[in-house]
């Protein structure tokens, strides 16, 4: 977040009220600017200056969070699409604006490592294919692969159905009974079960363990923790 911007556009901003109730709220005395009482909400100041009944404001830089996503909830915005994971977060991230999003999406029966954030940009860079970002997944099949698959997944020549571009070369290692790990540096719709899909198999468990430099390992299923931007 800019460093100075209207108290009224911030505290709304940060999911707290609407720019009138800043108002309302500045009239009752209940926000401090560097200690001194705010009387106009139209002023600018620094977030991290805000003192709103008597807490400082919540994420005043941006939310980042490393969810371990359960099977079961979906991570479009949509309440029509069944329960999103954005039902995990404290209500008061959802009112912000920009809005918390995934970076990228897990199926709704996938489970693993999801990004959260509210830093467009930031999305923007993770998803974009000319970063380049290693995503790690396990999977587990319908039956054993066929070590024939490997050179298939680096070959960069897998064209998926209504795909114009084919898939851009994938890591695969064959792990044991029906297991394997794929590594993606994309992520286009249902990746993974539709290239195994395209040799006969299917995916009947996906788990995503690293997203990036992060990983799931030590994040219980449900939870979340924070992380830097700066680090992925
Ligand atoms: N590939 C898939 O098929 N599904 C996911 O959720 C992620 C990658």
């Amino acid at each position: 977040m800019a460093s100075q911007i209207r108290i009224d556009r911030m505290l709304s901003n940060l999911g707290y009220c609407t720019r009138k109730e800043a108002k309302a709220r500045a009239r009752d005395g209940r926000i401090l600017n560097k200690g001194i009482l705010v009387t106009d909400v139209s002023a600018h100041a620094d977030p991290h200056d805000i003192v709103m009944d008597d807490e400082p404001l919540d994420h005043p830089d941006g939310i980042y969070i490393a969810l371990n996503k359960p099977a079961g909830l979906v991570c479009s915005h949509e309440t029509r699409d069944g329960t999103n994971v954005y039902s995990l977060l404290p209500w008061q991230w959802l009112m912000r604006n920009p809005k918390v999003s995934s970076v990228g999406r897990l199926d709704k029966d996938t489970t693993g490592l999801l990004l959260i954030t509210d830093d467009t940009a930031f999305v923007h860079r993770m998803i974009s294919p000319i970063h380049h970002v290693k995503k790690v997944y396990l999977v587990e099949l319908d039956k054993h692969p066929d070590d024939s698959l490997i050179a298939q997944f680096a070959s960069g020549t897998i064209l998926l159905e209504k795909e114009t571009k084919p898939c851009k070369p994938a890591g695969l290692k064959i792990l044991g009974n029906r297991q394997c790990e794929v590594t993606l540096l994309e992520g286009k719709y249902h990746q993974i079960k539709r290239m195994f899909e395209a040799f006969g198999y299917s995916v009947t468990k996906l788990h995503r363990q690293t997203f990036g430099n992060l990983s799931v390992d030590g994040i219980l299923e449900g939870q979340y923790v924070e992380f830097d931007p700066k680090s992925v």
